[in-house]
């Protein structure tokens, strides 16, 4: 059996270590594996790698991913680029894909089995922890604990400097990494995309603890986060291949408007980038692995258009189209957990 793998949209930690597993498991069981290079693109413009034991040899800890990735949308040029990604499947002798991505990519996966009969096995992937399907998605953890070490950074030099510190943490349209980050760091304030910005409240809060004694403050915003009755902040109106605008900017507002009403100084960090660099958790190791094995466990069973997930601690397969349909927003009782210091 001869297995493409493709890692699709924004990369995070963990993409290595799931490599390694679907490459490990095939080739043991006498197959072989075609990396195919920067997601979608690799199959619209026939770009691709050879994937054998060696190359995935001390991955585990690596971040990024060795194939590299990309927001190529085969189907936002379809008449184009759709029979280009037929023909090279076929040109690499391919009998299935399995293909890493979030939705956007799973998307695109979901409509070529569906559309096309491309034999497909789907992983789950991104920072953010958006999707519906899986319990948590690898490369969350990792981004948690850089928000965490980042803000432990920041609490001293605001501490020193008498300063709100507010941090810019990403997640696009949901506020999982900014809520575990700030439950992780006792931040006095955590605002995210699923509960509207209450401004005077958030100042209530910064004006309370000062007047009790607390000199500095922490405030995390997720990108995504916006004031009632207003739209999300953009750091630009492009709009990328699969119709998203790039988030960004809600943090340098805020600074602004809470220095103005409280008086206090106060400065924005934008984590960005910096939260899916560098190597993999521990735990995104683990679960990255466990996805990958059981990816594998589908293709030696010709179990296609199918996507592994994460469900109460188990690993379970569950239909594609299944697994791209809905967004994961933050479970609000985690909100109300962490609100509760809001005080
Ligand atoms: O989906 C992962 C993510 O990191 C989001 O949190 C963020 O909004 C977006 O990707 C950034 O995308 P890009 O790497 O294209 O700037």
């Amino acid at each position: 059996m001869n297995v493409g793998l493709l890692t699709g949209g924004g990369d995070c930690p963990g993409l290595n270590a799931v490599i390694r597993a679907v490459v490990q498991r095939i080739v043991n069981e006498g197959g072989s594996c075609v990396g195919i290079v920067e997601g979608w693109r690799g199959l619209v413009q026939g770009m691709s790698r050879p994937l054998n034991l060696c190359d995935t040899d001390g991955i585990v800890a690596r971040g990024g991913t060795i194939l590299g990735a990309s927001r190529t949308n085969p189907f936002k040029s379809p008449d184009r680029d759709v029979p280009s990604v037929l023909a090279n499947v076929k040109a690499l002798g391919l009998d299935v894909l399995v293909v890493i991505g979030g939705d956007d990519t799973l998307g695109v996966a979901y409509r070529f089995q569906k559309d096309f009969g491309l034999p497909i096995v789907g992983i789950p992937k991104t920072i953010d922890n958006d999707l519906a399907v899986t319990d948590f998605t690898f490369g969350f953890d990792t981004a948690v604990n850089i928000v965490t070490e980042a803000v432990d950074r920041l609490r001293t030099t605001a501490e020193s400097h008498r300063r709100i510190m507010v941090v810019e943490t990403m997640g696009r349209h949901s506020g999982w990494i900014a809520c575990f980050a700030g439950i992780a760091v006792a931040a006095d304030y955590i605002l995210v995309p699923e509960v509207p910005i209450d401004l005077p409240h958030l100042v209530d809060v910064l004006r309370r603890r000062r007047a009790a004694g607390k000199n500095y403050g922490v405030v995390i915003v997720a990108e995504g986060a916006r004031f009632p009755d207003k739209g999300v902040v953009t750091l630009e109106a492009e709009i990328d291949p699969f119709g998203h605008v790039r988030l960004g900017g809600i943090g340098a507002l805020l600074e602004q408007r809470i220095e103005k009403l409280t008086g206090f100084e106060t400065r924005c960090v934008i984590l960005g980038h910096i939260q899916r660099g560098g190597p993999p958790s521990a735990y995104d190791r683990v679960l990255a692995t466990r996805l990958g094995l059981a990816a594998a466990h589908l293709v030696i069973r010709k179990k296609f258009g199918t996507l592994v997930a994460l469900s109460g601690g188990q690993i379970v397969d569950v239909p594609l189209d299944e697994g791209v349909s809905a967004t994961k927003t933050l479970d609000l009782s985690y909100y109300d957990e962490a609100a509760a210091f809001f005080r």
